[in-house]
């Protein structure tokens, strides 16, 4: 069994566990305080407990019709407003609670959420490429400094972890998320939730996390932002909800919504989702934020004819805070006093607000993380040496023919060629919180730093790639007229021994409202790489990149791919040691990279179809104008170093429910240089009740490996890790044979066999 995710399963049972022993008698404290205070409430008091306002409007989504600024500032001295969200600084935090506390009757304070989703001011990787490490514990460091800097800027709760699972690279927020696979994303999800909450939310430099989006909106039609979820129920349990289920069991303070909505019900009013599953069966105790007006949102679904009857809904089926759509402000009181909605509802809401800022220690002092020294905690040299390394293990090797990489520091001249090359502001990302301007190490600042001989380093623009500013909120204009700079970035390509050319997407490409119909790539981009690749041989590309790109002329004739993503404030050094081979790069990609964009979704823990052998004929499932396989498959990337796997044991070839399978596997550095490598253990469940996918990832383990050196790495298997959500609406595993592999992505591996009885 995937060790990590188990010591993590372990350590939230026991530290989140023995923390729940320890601090039951707090918890029984806090809930004490929290009914004595509820008690002294007015409804009003209690509604504005569930209502959040943002400081500036129009930061993440519309303004609510009505808004204004003075009358804002009344409703948060008269306790009307429970919580914020983008407030940032310790100086603005600090004034905006001084006005709930000092102003409204009981002095509540204010909670402070922001979109911390890859770091406040110091950029960390974006979550796909962390989550391309295979390493949860560089997606925990990452939420750990993370939180570190945003509770030193007065902020009690980040809008993160997203663990939406997606599997179409046309929709935007697939760079937010860990990708297509529930298991490795449950992972990340527990490893982003402790390393935000850490083991006590009480910490000065914890915050809460949020869970996000709950459910589904990665399953977004035809991949457009916000677009409807059709999804069935199998896919639902099995592949969507997993990592929030885990998120819950590791202890996380809040949920939120999502936009989209299923089977005709918005997922903010969704009653199954929030009443019986989250805070019924799983037994979350945490709150449920909206999303942006998603309250509001479900009157423009047409599932309520009003924003009254919106706030109706979305309150009874347990979404507890309402972002921006001042539904709740609107309409609670009235519903209550009309009879149609029971107090009580209204009563464990609040609560479960109360009961958080209780754990964060704001009742104990409401200014306490605003009071510390941002300028120390923020963007310092441990949080930039920590983004440099786990960026490197983000990074993913595609392809490296005839070894050429890594490059040399002294004796080459290399030619860096492209717009994104000296762009210091796309490595940050999209979702960039209070990160600087132009403040990320570019890779030509990269390369330059790591060369010995300074001049061997040249550099070429090539054609603009964007052509207007670029922002979070506008659109992008993409160069597609003026072709300038192919010629001179020919010209130098020409007299260097190396080209390194960076290719892919603007950071603010991918993101929230993001969604393209097409993933080649954009501008003269294309063009410029087929004329430098026409007079140099030796191209290594460098992808920036948010969704898996269909790059297929690329791949057959470039030598060289290194997938970098958007890598955060130290990109350009980070990929500069993996250029160099200063660190021998490790990451595995999250998600299918698809030939074209006919392919998606295209994911590689599918069912089988009626029709999945080949023919001679054309009656078995494909397309006939391509391949059914992706470019780069799930779990697949390369190193300078090659692994051999062998003797792959099973402990038996068949267990009882309650019986363990040890699964173990000799894997070698058969390379010249130390390296690490992924591996990764699937299971197919032949025939089940209900038809089963033809590979599912159950383990992965990263390991270190000197070269020659061989190491045995051992899984164990139980029925539990077997088991999944039938027609039955149980989970549980059924007896049966199984196939199992053990290898270096999903489409290659030692294979076994073994039964469930
Ligand atoms: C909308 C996004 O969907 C959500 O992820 C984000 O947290 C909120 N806006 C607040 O900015």
């Amino acid at each position: 069994m995937y060790k990590q995710l188990l010591a993590m399963g372990l350590f939230a049972l026991t530290v989140f566990g023995s923390v729940n022993a320890q601090n039951n008698e707090k918890r029984v404290e806090i809930d004490q305080k929290v009914d004595e205070l509820l008690s002294k409430m007015t409804l009003e008091e209690k509604i504005g407990q569930l209502n959040q306002y943002s400081s500036s409007w129009e930061m993440t989504g519309p303004a609510p019709s009505g808004s204004n600024e003075q009358q804002m500032l009344q409703e948060i001295k008269s306790g009307m407003v429970g919580s914020m969200l983008n407030v940032t600084g310790a100086e603005a935090t600090m004034n905006a609670q001084k006005l709930a506390v000092e102003n409204s009757r009981l002095g509540i304070p204010m909670i402070f959420g922001y979109d911390v989703v890859h770091g406040y001011k110091t950029m960390f990787p974006i979550p796909l490429a962390t989550a391309s490490s295979w390493d949860p514990a560089s997606a925990e460091l990452s939420a750990h400094l993370a939180a570190v800097e945003t509770a030193a800027s007065g902020i009690h709760w980040t809008f993160a972890p997203m663990i939406d699972i997606s599997r179409d690279a046309r929709w935007g927020r697939v760079m937010e998320g860990a990708g297509e696979d529930p298991f490795l994303g449950a992972a990340m999800a527990v490893a982003q939730v402790r390393g935000y909450q850490g083991t006590d939310l009480n910490s000065e430099n914890t915050i809460a996390a949020c869970a996000k989006h709950f459910a589904a909106y990665g399953f977004a039609e035809a991949g457009r932002e916000y677009n409807t979820v059709e999804i069935s129920e199998y896919t639902l349990q099995n592949m969507v909800l997993p990592p929030f289920k885990a998120a819950v069991n590791a202890g996380v303070a809040s949920l939120m919504n999502s936009f989209n909505i299923i089977g005709g019900v918005p997922s903010t009013s969704n009653n199954y989702l929030l009443r019986e599953l989250l805070k019924g069966a799983w037994g979350f105790e945490g709150f449920v934020v909206s999303d942006w007006n998603s309250i509001g949102e479900i009157h423009e679904h047409g599932a309520a004819p009003d924003l009254k009857e919106a706030a109706y809904l979305a309150l009874k089926a347990g979404a507890d805070l309402d972002m921006a759509a001042k539904a709740y402000l609107g309409y609670l009181k009235e519903l209550v006093e009309e009879g149609r909605l029971d107090v009580k509802l209204v009563d464990d809401a609040v609560r479960r607000v109360l009961r958080i800022k209780y754990e964060l220690g704001l009742f104990d002092d409401p200014y306490r993380y605003s009071k510390l020294d941002e300028d120390g905690l923020v963007l310092n040299d441990e949080h930039l040496k920590a983004a440099r390394e786990i960026a490197k293990k983000s990074i993913v090797l595609l392809k490296n023919e005839g070894q050429l990489l890594p490059l040399k520091k002294q004796g080459q001249t290399i030619a860096v060629i492209g717009d994104l090359a000296d762009d210091k502001d796309t490595p940050l990302g999209s979702w960039r919180a209070q990160a600087i301007t132009g403040s990320a190490v570019s890779l030509l600042e990269g390369m330059e730093n790591a060369v010995t001989d300074k001049g061997s380093v040249r550099f070429e623009q090539g054609p603009v790639y964007v052509s207007n500013t670029p922002s979070f909120t506008q659109h992008l204009e993409f160069n597609e007229t003026d072709p300038s700079g192919i010629d001179d970035a020919v010209k130098l390509a020409k007299e260097t021994d190396v080209v390194v050319l960076a290719l892919g997407e603007n950071c603010f490409q991918s993101g929230e409202g993001r969604s393209q119909k097409d993933i080649t790539l954009k501008g003269f981009q294309q063009e410029l790489l087929e004329a430098v690749c026409a007079v140099n041989k030796n191209v290594v590309v460098v992808l920036m990149n948010g969704r898996p790109l269909a790059i297929n002329w690329m791949a057959e004739h470039v030598p060289s791919i290194v997938e970098a993503w958007h890598l955060g404030s130290e990109a350009g050094n980070a990929i500069a040691d993996v250029l160099f081979g200063d660190y021998n790069p490790a990451g595995k990609l999250p998600v299918s990279f698809p030939r074209s964009v006919g392919q998606v979704p295209i994911y590689y823990n599918h069912f089988s179809t009626g029709r999945s052998e080949k023919t001679e004929n054309v009656f078995w499932s494909h397309y006939t104008d391509e391949s059914n396989d992706p470019l780069f498959p799930f779990g697949y990337g390369l190193s300078y170093t090659t692994f051999e796997y062998s003797e792959l044991t099973l402990s038996e070839s068949e267990i009882t429910a309650d019986q363990k399978l040890k699964v173990s596997v000799v894997v070698k550095n058969t390379g010249k240089v130390n390296g690490e490598e992924v591996v990764q253990l699937y299971v197919r469940d032949l025939y089940g009740s209900i038809a089963r996918p033809v590979k599912e990832l159950k383990g992965f383990e990263k390991i270190f490996l000197k070269a020659g050196e061989s190491k045995m790495v051992e899984f164990e298997l139980e029925a539990s890790d077997l088991a999944f959500y039938g027609a039955d609406k149980t989970w549980k595993a059924e007896a049966g044979d199984f196939h199992l592999w053990v290898g270096t992505n999903s489409q290659s591996g030692l294979k076994g066999e073994f039964k469930l009885k």
